[in-house]
């Protein structure tokens, strides 16, 4: 069956299918996908069916440090069930003013995919803003579910994609505009993605993300919150050897996760061929929920404010 003559009972709107095809390509051999029999398939065969309205687009994942960012990141939506947040809610949150920023400025055409989009607050609000439904990624089929019911709520429209970035989805030269945040860490093989971003990204498309930034934040306090493995030599097999092996992954509370440095990831993208538009820290009013003791909530809420402290950095890249 074609695009053309989908029957009614698949009630898996023509928009959304042209989204898809549009934007993604079959995980297993990169080939073009077609919409059939109420799924995505291939002509290698593959099958991506639609699950409540979720595209599965993911073949089996094979990397150790995936496997274990996705085991924790499912445990810690199953526990955390963060939904029925509002739009004007998720408008407040300090974090999403912060990233508001620098979509606001860099979006092209209202264009959005979200990569690693968890709770879908970001999208939800670049609908509301914007009007145009974005595309949500994420490789938890329990954060989508999340997503998703927030999207309902808000009466929001959204696609949403399951599926790992770390293999091949993005069809070549097709995409406009990319928006990342605080997901780009949780695999060893970030050249390789940066690799496939700028493939599938159009002549001057752009990719904002934000990532963490090795800090005095980072090898202290985050190492306590949810674990971090600093990407520099020397400190990179020390941190991995204890957390991996010693601890067994125990304090890598959302799995296998990196922290870089400015160079490093400014190297990291220029090999992969992109312009800098823009690298710095991300500057927000950050809130240290998970320190009750209000004292020290204070102190953290002050030195982070220095660089040496500053957790998270923010690149804007242009292909
Ligand atoms: C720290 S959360 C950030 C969520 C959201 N972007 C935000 O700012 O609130 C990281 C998200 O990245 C997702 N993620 C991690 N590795 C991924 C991968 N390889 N492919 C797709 N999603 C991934 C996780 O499931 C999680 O939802
Ligand atoms: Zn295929």
């Amino acid at each position: 069956m074609t695009l053309k003559n989908k029957s009614m009972h698949e009630n898996y709107s023509l928009k959304n299918i042209r989204a898809i095809i549009q934007t993604f390509v079959c995980p297993t051999c990169g080939g073009k996908l077609f919409f059939h029999d109420s799924a995505f398939i291939c002509a290698c065969s593959k099958r991506y069916p639609i699950k409540n309205d979720i595209v599965l687009l993911n073949k089996k994942i094979s990397r150790d440090d995936v496997k274990l960012s996705l085991r924790s990141w499912n445990k810690l939506y199953r526990k955390q069930n963060k939904i029925n947040i509002s739009y004007q809610e998720a408008l407040q949150n300090s974090y999403i003013q912060a990233y508001l920023h620098f979509v606001k400025k860099h979006m092209i055409n209202d264009y959005f995919i979200d990569i690693g989009a968890g709770s879908g607050m970001m999208a939800l609000v670049v609908n509301k803003l914007y009007k145009k439904n974005p595309i949500l990624i994420d490789f938890s089929l329990d954060a989508l579910f999340e997503a998703k019911e927030n999207f309902k709520s808000n009466k929001a429209n959204g696609i949403f994609v399951c599926a790992d970035i770390t293999q091949n989805i993005f069809k070549k030269n097709s995409n406009q505009f990319f928006f990342s945040a605080m997901s780009l860490e949780y695999f060893k093989n970030l050249e390789e993605v940066f690799d496939h971003l700028h493939t599938a990204l159009v002549k001057r498309g752009r990719l904002v993300f934000i990532i963490p930034k090795i800090s005095l934040s980072t090898l202290t306090y985050h190492q306590l919150k949810s674990g971090d493995i600093p990407h520099v030599f020397g400190l990179k097999h020390l941190y991995e050897f204890i957390h991996l092996k010693i601890l067994r992954g125990r304090y890598l509370k959302t799995g296998y996760n990196l922290s870089y440095t400015i160079s490093r990831i400014k190297k990291m993208v220029t090999k992969s061929g992109f312009k800098i538009i823009y690298a710095g820290n991300l500057i927000m009013d950050y809130q240290f929920n998970s320190i009750s003791n209000q004292m020290i909530k204070s102190l953290f809420k002050y030195i982070v404010k220095f660089s040496l402290f500053n957790p998270l950095m923010v690149f804007v890249i242009e292909k």
